[in-house]
């Protein structure tokens, strides 16, 4: 570059004055483009290269335990299957806080002193270009998740979904949800319900229903356009008793899709619809769903702190006969955030039927989700 540049210049030199005002003007230029590229301490790298490399090593794979003398394994932001799921501003929770903000081991240190918020965004910036795979998409999009509305994005957790029914018939359901994501884009998923319910002047009976298993895949993600979509396949199996009323003693195929959008300030829409497709329509009517969760994150302590997310989601059933009804309802919710690494979470909300309620009770539900990736049980509080 620099030797272009002399050889150049030697050639501008000859022609006098018009020619030494060139050179001037080149110099500047390049002393401007010089100066403006000494001034980088700010830049993400300088940061990185500055603050983070004698723990987590140039290459962002972590320096040898013999070299950092402390016990800890270190992330290795390299791994795109662990470093996409991130969002950055967990990243950058930890970087202004240390290690402890987000249930790690001190020994993260704190740099909400040494570093401004503006180079603590830039190096995590930084840390995100150790994975070079565009195929994962990226933590961002991974939206809390509704009390109904699947999500788009591939998880590996472990949900128990709890309903309530508050009028007679009394029933309680509760749903055991396995996620695991098997690559980049692919999730395989089993959920097994139980069902209670106490029939008029009768005692509680319960039951297993039945049993369905799934697989999703991502089709499309952006984080510039914030947004995700994913299409499923489900089968829910007559394993349940359909006799006392847990199950629907047919195969039902449940086609769907799954989108996620990203709204400015901390908002998000997810939206899922698909159709429910008996083996044998005798059995089970043919049906159409579509549900709709919006909502916006909250988090304590300008992003350091628990995060919060109300939000509403409206869900639509409606059967393929002919003179069916729409069926509405409206479920209104918060999810919270309850470990500090963010990986145990509560959602409660109340399913409120919107539309032809005769026979439809209000519902109180409540989740409890373990994001199995982030850490085990016990650890990260
Ligand atoms: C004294 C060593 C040390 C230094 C210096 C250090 N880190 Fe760390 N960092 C660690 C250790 C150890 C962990 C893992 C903690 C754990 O898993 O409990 C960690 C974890 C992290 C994580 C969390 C990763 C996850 O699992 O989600 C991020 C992000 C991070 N460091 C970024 C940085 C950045 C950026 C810098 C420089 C500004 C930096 N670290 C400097 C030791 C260090």
């Amino acid at each position: 570059m620099l030797v272009y540049f002399f050889r150049w210049e030697a050639a501008l030199a000859e022609p006098g004055r018009r020619a030494s005002a060139a050179r001037a003007l080149l110099l500047l230029l390049i002393w401007g483009w010089q100066a403006g590229w000494s001034q980088k301490p700010d830049s993400g790298e300088q940061v990185y290269r500055t603050a983070c490399v004698a723990c987590h090593g140039f290459d962002g794979r972590g320096q040898d335990r013999s070299q950092v003398g402390f016990e800890t394994p270190l992330p290795d932001f390299t791994d795109c299957n662990f470093a996409t799921r991130e969002q950055a501003g967990d990243w950058a929770a930890v970087v202004r806080q240390g290690g402890p903000a987000r249930g790690f081991s001190p020994i993260m240190p704190a740099f909400g002193e040494a570093l401004t918020r503006e180079q603590i965004d830039s190096v995590v910036d930084y840390l995100r270009s150790f994975c070079s795979e565009p195929k994962w998409p990226r933590g961002e999009l991974n939206l809390p998740r509704a009390l109904f509305t699947t999500k788009a994005y591939p998880e590996d957790e472990t949900v128990v979904t709890n309903a309530f029914k508050l009028r007679k018939p009394r029933a309680f359901s509760s749903k055991w949800v396995y996620e695991k994501r098997v690559s980049a884009r692919d999730q395989v998923e089993a959920v097994l319900p139980f069902r209670f319910a106490q029939p008029a002047n009768a005692s509680w009976r319960g039951g297993v229903g039945d049993l369905a298993l799934s697989y999703k895949r991502v089709l499309v993600h952006g984080l510039r356009r914030g947004s995700i979509l994913s299409a499923a396949i489900e089968a829910v199996l007559p394993t349940g008793d359909e006799a006392r009323g847990f199950g629907n003693g047919v195969t039902v195929f449940e086609p769907f899709v799954a989108w996620g959008q990203l709204l400015p300030s901390e908002g998000f829409l997810q939206f899922q619809a698909g159709l429910e497709l008996p083996t044998r329509t005798r059995d089970a009517p043919r049906a159409a769903f579509w549900r709709t969760a919006m909502g916006r994150g909250f988090s304590q302590r300008r992003g350091d702190g628990r995060y919060w997310a109300p939000m509403v989601e409206f869900l639509a059933d409606r059967e393929f006969e002919t003179g069916a009804r729409v069926l509405w309802d409206v479920v209104p919710q918060l999810h919270v955030t309850l470990s500090r690494r963010q990986h145990i979470r509560a959602n409660f909300g109340v399913r409120i039927p919107a539309n032809h309620t005769t026979g439809r009770s209000v519902q109180l539900v409540f989740y409890l989700l373990w994001d199995r990736f982030d850490g085990g049980l016990t650890e990260g509080w």
